[in-house]
């Protein structure tokens, strides 16, 4: 867990909405980008309060918030819920749908059509989508239908088990080449970013010359233009297994037992709730009430009409 100060960030009312020419414009400059995934209204909250670029509603909502084992049984209204809740958390941040499995791969109709449900439903700014290969084609599908798309390759967790589990990626001159190809193919088709995924550094840093879009690295080095991490991830939220690119700034989930275990021991101790968290009535009112407690039978003797 790092125990660096708090940088603060612009305060959200005086930054500018982060645009397509925004990040262009971040990566021509050397300005690394911040991306986070968020899931629902208060990560999405904290994320724009903390100064992030980019939110993400990622299909990782499948294991991190729906407690699926994969990111596989997602589907789209589940994903639309999530991106809708995200939005009304978010001001400034560029804001991405994650096209579920499912979604995208069957024709360049139903990924456009899915992706405008994104854009239409849930007020995203892109969709992004996994793999090259037939993806390239889609993503050119959406692209000339008007909306945004980030590619992502190396690791995608939505096919990982055709890619021999959830392992770093390209780690064969043959698989790097295949790597650098689909990324070059989505930068060609226009998607505005790509993601590379756990990808080792050293062919990461050989493809980044050649990209004219901004990359975004998890597990794939320093040399791309931003980094962005799984929100339960960074800020330990979840107990359990994380990937080697993981840092953890924080151990929420701790902090969150602590917080209901204090909670359960004041209940059973029978020191909540204090005065000061409950309500009072006038004593003559009291007395009132009590007065109607006492009568004999209290069916239809109501004084007070309601
Ligand atoms: O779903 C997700 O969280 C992602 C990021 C890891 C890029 O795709």
């Amino acid at each position: 867990m790092s125990s660096a100060p708090r940088v603060p960030s612009t305060p959200p009312d005086e930054r500018p909405k982060v645009s397509i020419p925004r990040l262009n414009e971040m990566r021509e400059l050397g300005e690394p980008i911040a991306m986070v995934t968020a899931y629902d209204f208060p990560s999405a909250q904290v994320a724009e309060e903390a100064g992030v670029d980019i939110v993400l509603v990622g299909d990782s909502g499948a294991m991190t918030v729906l407690g699926h084992d994969t990111t596989v049984p997602v589907g789209m209204d589940e994903m639309l819920m999530l991106a809708a809740a995200v939005r009304r958390g978010l001001g400034t941040a560029f804001l991405v749908g994650d096209m579920p499995f499912g979604s995208y791969e069957n024709s360049n109709e139903q990924a456009i059509a899915n992706a405008q449900r994104f854009v239409k439903e849930a007020g995203c700014d892109a969709v992004k989508l996994e793999r090259g290969g037939a993806s390239v084609d889609r993503a050119r599908a959406i692209v000339r239908a008007g909306i945004p798309v980030m590619g992502h390759v190396g690791l995608t967790p939505q096919t990982a088990t055709a890619l021999g589990g959830y392992k770093a990626q390209g780690r064969t001159g043959e698989r790097a080449a295949q790597i650098a190809e689909d990324a070059f193919a989505l930068q060609a088709v226009g998607c505005f970013s790509v993601v590379f995924e756990a990808v080792p550094a050293a062919v990461t840093a050989a493809i980044m010359p050649r990209m004219e879009v901004p990359v975004i690295g998890i597990g794939a080095g320093r040399s791309t233009d931003g980094q962005v991490l799984v929100f339960h991830d960074l800020l330990g939220i979840h107990t359990g297994h994380t990937a080697r690119f993981v840092k953890r700034y924080a151990d929420i989930h701790g902090a969150m037992v602590d917080g209901v275990s204090a909670y359960v021991a004041d209940v059973r101790g029978g020191r909540f709730p204090e005065d000061s968290h409950t309500y009072s009535i006038d004593p003559g009112e009291l007395r009132a009430f009590e007065d109607y407690l006492e009568q004999d039978s209290l069916a239809g003797t109501s004084p007070w009409d309601w």
